[in-house]
């Protein structure tokens, strides 16, 4: 049986809960006219966001599960070449990182983005007539161990013992990781409205 969940992690679901609900409003998913270009460039900003994002994270999380390679598998699937790839513009205005309580705010959104993925892959796949081998690797990056490794995840939240300030960090962190996410897609052009 699945664990209580922690006091941190309630208190991320509370703290973030509206930023989801709205960044999730907006991204173009379900949108009418959403294509297979209309993705291709969605993906790319995501690049943009998750490629920085990751590098910033590994001086706190040199463990971390790396996205940014099945987005880059995504992206040569729908036909970007290396030069362009190398080309695409990275976020410059990321959430600060400066501690291991901000770093696991961090690492909540980007985790937790792969429960929602699951919803995703299985629209896309749908709609866009996608898979893992077509473009839609980054929306299953952990296939069969998407519960695993959340579950795995959640069990160091619960373990990290930060104390109240810390936390209070944590979800803060978690809370700029959508912002700066939300912001950057919005100026990219990424979003439905
Ligand atoms: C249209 C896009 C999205 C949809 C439909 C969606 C949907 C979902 C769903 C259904 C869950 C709950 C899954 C479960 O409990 O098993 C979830 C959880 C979550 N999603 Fe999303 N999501 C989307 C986009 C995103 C994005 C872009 C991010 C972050 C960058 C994100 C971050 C999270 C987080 C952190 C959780 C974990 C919440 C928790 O259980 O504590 N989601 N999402």
């Amino acid at each position: 049986m699945a664990n209580p969940p922690s006091p941190l992690l309630l208190a991320l679901r509370e703290g973030t809960h509206a930023s989801h609900k709205r960044l999730e409003q907006r991204l173009p998913f379900f949108s009418e006219h959403f294509d297979l270009n209309a993705y291709r460039q969605l993906l790319a900003a995501y690049l943009g966001f998750h490629a920085p994002l990751e590098l910033a994270l590994a001086d706190h999380q040199p463990t971390q599960r790396h996205k940014a390679p099945a987005l880059r598998h995504d992206l040569r699937a729908l036909g970007l070449s290396d030069a362009e790839l190398a080309a695409l513009p990275l976020c410059g205005t990321l959430p600060a990182i400066d501690d291991e309580a901000s770093a696991l705010g961090v690492m909540y959104v980007l985790e937790g983005s792969t429960l929602g993925g699951q919803v995703l892959k299985r629209a896309m796949a749908e709609r866009l007539g996608i898979d893992s081998d077509s473009g839609a690797a980054f929306l299953d990056v952990y296939g069969p161990l998407t519960g695993a490794h959340w579950r795995s995840f959640l069990d160091r939240l619960a373990q990290a013992a930060l104390g109240t300030a810390a936390e209070a960090r944590t979800v803060q962190a978690a809370i700029s990781t959508f912002d700066c996410f939300e912001q950057w897609l919005a100026a990219r052009r990424v979003l439905a409205h």
